[in-house]
């Protein structure tokens, strides 16, 4: 491991807001903030563009950012720290883990930036909006809670699209290209390091928001859907042969 990772490692040790695969969390977050206000996360989070700029937009609002990088963790915990911003807090974890660190209905929005799109079929399980991810954010998110996918791959939007018909969940809003609309909202501004990248080659950032429900937790509709998809990967797979 290079030096400044190791730099990076120790001193987000003594961050005051960076949370380590913490302990006994569930139901202590307004205790961590000091007060009640409603919760959104950011998943992969990265350097944690959206957390800092959600949390200078909406002061009233506390705001996590989660990822397994540490020096990633590492950019966004120092800026909050420098602007001593005390809605801001990052969680080095894997997601995964998420319901071992919120009580149910304690986290109510969630933001996922530029997730990778893992495009082999064969992980289409490790995509953060694949239904196994999801019922792990219902688990944790109020009954009305959020979800919100920025993404500048077009084929993560459109695995997404499917799993929000096939399970009937309320989509509140999609675009195949945000900045071609002619205003483009302040949260839907704030550009991520990936997001500069553009890896994807696609030159379009896409969106989705929407609401889960509870035919995620369905156990019949789970398996029908891993029928659905192993089909669409098989037509996915035969149109490339
Ligand atoms: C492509 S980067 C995007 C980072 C940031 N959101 C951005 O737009 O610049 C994906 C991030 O997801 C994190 N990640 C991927 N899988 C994860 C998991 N299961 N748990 C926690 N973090 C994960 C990686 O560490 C990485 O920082």
């Amino acid at each position: 491991m290079g030096y400044k990772k190791l730099i990076r490692f120790a001193a987000i040790k003594e961050f005051p807001h960076v949370l380590e695969y913490p302990r006994d969390m569930p139901g202590k977050w307004a205790q961590f903030f000091k007060n009640e206000h409603p919760i959104t996360l950011e998943l992969a989070c990265g350097k944690g563009e959206y957390t800092i700029g959600l949390g200078e937009l909406y002061p009233q609002h506390n705001f996590i950012g989660v990822d397994i990088k540490g020096n990633r963790i590492w950019v966004g915990a120092s800026k909050a720290l420098n602007a001593k911003m005390s809605n801001v807090a990052f969680l080095r974890s894997h997601i995964e883990l998420l319901p071992t660190y919120f009580n149910k209905g304690e986290v109510s929005e969630i933001w996922i930036t530029f997730p990778d799109p893992q495009l082999q079929s064969s992980r289409a399980k490790k995509r953060l909006t694949h239904p196994r991810f999801l019922s792990l954010y219902r688990e944790i998110l109020t009954p009305d809670g959020i979800l919100h996918l920025k993404t500048d791959s077009p084929d993560l939007y459109a695995f997404t699209l499917d799993v929000i018909q096939f399970f009937g969940l309320p989509l509140l809003e999609s675009s195949d290209n945000i900045y071609a609309s002619p205003q483009v909202s302040k949260e839907l501004s704030i550009k991520t390091h990936y997001e500069s990248l553009d890896i994807a080659r696609s030159k379009k950032v896409h969106y989705i928001r929407f609401r889960l429900n509870e035919r995620l937790s369905d156990e019949a509709l789970t398996l029908s859907y891993k029928a659905h998809l192993e089909n669409l990967i098989a037509r996915e797979q035969s149109s490339i042969q």
